[in-house]
């Protein structure tokens, strides 16, 4: 994409009044991605909230991730918040039966799950706030910083504590075992490489980077770091369910 010369033209916007048809959908498409995927752990098909406090092995890691999970509903609140001003208010039906994040169907049941789960899409969500850095809608640009910096608190401390399980040969094992679950899953979230909105976004303003730009970035940050701990990374074509 050509950005530097998009960047040049590209028109900010303050508040939700007379924006632009198109700008106001692929607005409203990023608030509900972000929205439903820091609010996912309350899913009702998932209840994942009590679930991952369950599976932490010592109080002090119940009580760290059950800090973690807060930040995420925090996170979720701030883009409900943006949304509402696009004149989106969510109902408890709403919320049951729009959410689009398949990531959230992926099975948790051990803490080496936890861990996987924010070492690698922690992350994910890292990059893609990152790329919504400076956008083009200032409300979502002021609360971008807080929530990048939470970000790198919570896939910090998922690779803290994939480091400690990956200390004894049975947890390396299953942590093996368990990237070739979660490593897919974090490529796809992503989005697919032939995105139709891509282009929008970028013209926008709304993003930087696109989506094959971003993963490839990612893998070259996150291969290292596994690899470090003695893991083998699989394939990025392995398992993937979006190209
Ligand atoms: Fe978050
Ligand atoms: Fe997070």
């Amino acid at each position: 994409m050509n950005q530097m010369n998009q960047t040049a033209t590209v028109r900010q916007y303050e508040a939700a009044d007379s924006l632009p048809d198109e700008y106001r959908e692929l607005l409203y498409k990023v608030l509900k991605v972000a929205a439903d995927t820091e609010t996912s752990l309350l899913f009702p098909e998932t209840d994942w909230l009590k679930m991952i406090i369950d599976l932490a092995p010592t109080p002090e890691d119940r009580q760290r991730i059950a800090r973690l999970y807060a930040e995420e509903l925090h996170h979720g609140l701030l883009f409900y918040k943006i949304w509402r001003d696009l004149g989106v208010t969510m109902t408890a039906e709403d919320y049951r039966s729009t959410r689009e994040i398949y990531f959230a169907a992926t099975p948790i049941q051990t803490w080496t799950d936890v861990a996987l789960l924010n070492t690698l899409t922690d992350r994910v969500g890292l990059y893609q706030y990152r790329n919504m850095g400076g956008c083009s809608y200032l409300p979502l640009a002021r609360i971008v910083p807080k929530i990048e910096k939470d970000e790198i608190g919570h896939t910090g401390m998922g690779y803290v504590h994939l480091r400690a399980i990956c200390e004894t040969p049975s947890g390396k094992a299953d942590a093996q075992r368990l990237l070739a679950k979660w490593y897919p899953v974090a490529l796809d979230m992503f989005g697919r490489s032939d995105s139709k909105r891509e282009e929008a976004y970028l013209r926008w303003g709304l993003k930087k980077l696109g989506n094959e730009e971003m993963r490839q970035a990612y893998i070259r940050e996150v291969r290292p770091l596994l690899e470090g701990l003695g893991l083998e990374v699989p394939d990025e074509k392995f398992n993937r369910k979006f190209l």
